[in-house]
């Protein structure tokens, strides 16, 4: 029998440090994430700065745990993998640094992967079979888009967002109505007891066929009726049935158009499989939305557990399919903080 290859994978591009140990069989034996959301809760959205530092004091303690959970030493890692795009790129750069020094101490190639496509890949991962080709939909802070999945390597963009991700919506909406950092999980909770016909919210892009999102309008209009005209000076509202019906009204005008937006994207490209990653895919309205719509298009939809949904370095077992087929990267392996 062949022996196994063990990976060693990081994950710094944002504010999760994470590592995770796999197999080349796609079992994964840790998945380690440390969380800094509490540094920056009282800035109101992640500090680049503060986030490189945590990760600096937090990696090696994640690797060790990673390691010892998985009860592998680093002796048995053959292959050292990395995101390194897209991301923050001073957050980036300690989780690259990192891989790159252990590749090279240990004597073991190093893979780069994509942080975007491992999204989709942590699909493939819970599903414990091959998902592609696929639609996939990777909605989180940093991204809102589209992909027509030939492979897992394969992935051509259809169509991202115009200006905010649907992420960083939610998060800017949580600001206005007080709901405290991160605002998805806040808004999501707030809107549960919110009548979502409440607020009539735009839906962007909704009459034409286009696989664009455009998410700053529905902000925007959160705020005017949050605050009337006197946005600038407005304190956030108290808790009441307002503030619920603002937060349900504004995450149905978001779910309704990322559930429409998928289905036009699988009666385009003809495909009967939706993915779905990114930390918003976390949220159940949108989880029910998109199962509603597949069972109508007969389609097959995989989203993951919550886990494997916000970053996590588990996801990066993408890095296999590299590895496979020899796709290692060079010594010179850089950040690269924009989507390629
Ligand atoms: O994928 P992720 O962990 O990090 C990025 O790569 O951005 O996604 C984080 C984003 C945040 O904007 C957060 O507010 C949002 O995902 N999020 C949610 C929910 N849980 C996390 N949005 C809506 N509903 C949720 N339950
Ligand atoms: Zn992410």
């Amino acid at each position: 029998m062949a022996e196994m290859t063990h990976f060693l994978a990081l994950e710094t591009s944002c504010d999760e440090t994470a590592a995770a140990v796999f197999t080349d069989d796609l079992r994964v034996l840790s998945n380690v994430v440390a969380s800094q959301t509490d540094l920056h809760a009282r800035f109101g959205g992640v500090v680049p700065e503060i986030a490189s530092r945590a990760h600096l004091r937090n990696l090696l303690p994640v690797v060790d745990e990673a390691l010892s959970r998985a009860g592998v030493s680093l002796a048995q890692i053959g292959c050292v993998a990395v995101h390194n795009t897209p991301g923050l790129v001073g957050a980036l750069l300690v989780g690259v640094s990192a891989a790159k020094a252990l590749a090279l101490a240990l004597g073991v190639p190093l893979v780069g992967v994509n942080h975007v496509a491992s999204h989709v890949f942590a699909c493939r991962l819970a599903a414990g079979r091959d998902i592609f080709p696929c639609v996939g939909l990777v909605v989180s802070g940093g991204h809102t888009s589209l992909f027509k999945c030939d492979s897992a390597l394969s992935l051509e963009l259809l169509g991202g967002t115009r200006d905010d991700a649907a992420g960083e919506a939610f998060d800017k909406v949580a600001a206005v109505l007080g709901l405290g950092f991160p605002g998805g999980p806040a808004v999501e909770r707030e809107a549960q007891s919110g009548n979502p016909k409440a607020f009539d919210f735009p839906r962007a892009f909704s009459d034409d066929g286009r696989l664009e999102f455009s998410f700053s309008g529905v902000k925007t209009a959160v705020m005017y009726a949050c605050h009337g005209q006197d946005v600038k000076r407005a304190a956030p509202p108290g808790p009441g049935q307002k503030r619920a019906d603002l937060a349900a009204s504004f995450q149905a005008a978001v779910v309704d158009v990322l559930a429409l937006k998928c289905k036009q994207a699988l009666r385009k490209t003809g495909s009967k499989r939706l993915a779905v990653g990114g930390g918003v895919s976390a949220n159940k309205p949108l989880r029910a939305a998109l199962a509603t719509m597949c069972e109508k298009e007969g389609a097959e939809l995989f989203i993951p557990p919550l886990n494997l949904c916000t970053d996590n370095a588990a996801m990066a077992a993408l890095a296999v399919e590299k590895w496979r087929r020899g796709e290692f990267a060079p010594p010179e392996l850089d950040a690269e903080p924009n989507f390629a």
